[in-house]
């Protein structure tokens, strides 16, 4: 039986779907991601000031575009390790708190709700207007301000308690001993810093450099896994979840 359908042309039937198949898809991804991460190492090297700035453009980019900020539970919870940090007056009540790389803010709302002073700090100037724009602000009761807390001059011994869920495991290999630095110096001595840091390899790989990081400083009182998984920021590939330990350090 012959056919009246156009063999050519513009009105020739597709016989194959225009779009590539998802896994090629997130093949290529993953390809193109390889590849920047590739140089990325190499800028590393070669300018850790150019490596600085990427790190924060990076951030500036992921707030600005609502599809790609830190989403789900990581953006709208508390932590239940700061929850008992509060009930049990690990966090000493109603001190003055700074909240590291605050993000949406809802973490600094709720300490403030508790009666702490808190400043919620943030690399990215969209995050700390989202979070102003959702919470407001109380003068010398909540502020949320851009913090780079690898840059900015400290403000020394300034906090009793620092928080940080999500932040340093953010931050590139090179600069972790500027972060350690700088959050030292914030804190005041007897201060308490609770991190919750993501955990990608083994358990006592993460606990032996966070401890080294951060042991000169601190002293780690405790450290535990957390229940809740610390999430990836949205992005083209599909969502991944990872573990997260957090850790419970008194300033020296
Ligand atoms: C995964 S998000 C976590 C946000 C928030 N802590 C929470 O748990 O909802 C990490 C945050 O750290 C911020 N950040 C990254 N590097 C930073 C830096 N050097 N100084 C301050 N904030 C930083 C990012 O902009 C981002 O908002």
């Amino acid at each position: 039986m012959q056919s009246n359908e156009p063999t050519s042309g513009p009105d020739r039937p597709h016989t194959r779907p225009n779009t590539v198949q998802p896994a090629r898809q997130d093949g290529l991804l993953r390809l193109r991601l390889r590849l920047v991460n590739t140089v990325l190492k190499y800028v590393r090297r070669v300018s850790p000031r150019l490596e600085r700035k990427i790190h924060r453009r990076k951030w500036e980019h992921l707030w600005h575009v609502e599809s790609k900020r830190p989403h789900g539970a990581l953006a709208t919870t508390v932590p239940e390790e700061l929850v008992e940090a509060v009930e049990t007056g690990w966090f000493p009540q109603g001190c003055r708190v700074l909240d590291i790389g605050s993000g949406r803010g809802q973490i600094s709302a709720w300490l403030t709700e508790r009666g702490f002073s808190v400043v919620g700090g943030d690399l990215a100037e969209e995050a700390a207007q989202l979070a102003r724009r959702e919470f407001g602000e109380i003068p010398g009761r909540l502020e949320f301000r851009r913090l780079d807390i690898l840059h900015d001059a400290p403000e020394p011994g300034s906090f009793d308690a620092l928080l940080d869920r999500g932040c340093l495991h953010t931050i590139p290999t090179e600069f972790r001993r500027t972060y350690a630095r700088n959050v030292a110096a914030w804190c005041r001595p007897g201060g308490r810093l609770l991190l919750l840091h993501r955990q990608e390899g083994e358990a006592s790989v993460l606990i032996d450099s966070v401890r080294d990081l951060l042991g000169s400083d601190f002293e780690l009182e405790r450290h535990a896994r957390t229940r809740q998984d610390l999430e990836r920021s949205a992005g083209p590939l599909p969502r991944q979840t990872a573990p997260g330990m957090a850790f419970w350090f008194v300033r020296r």
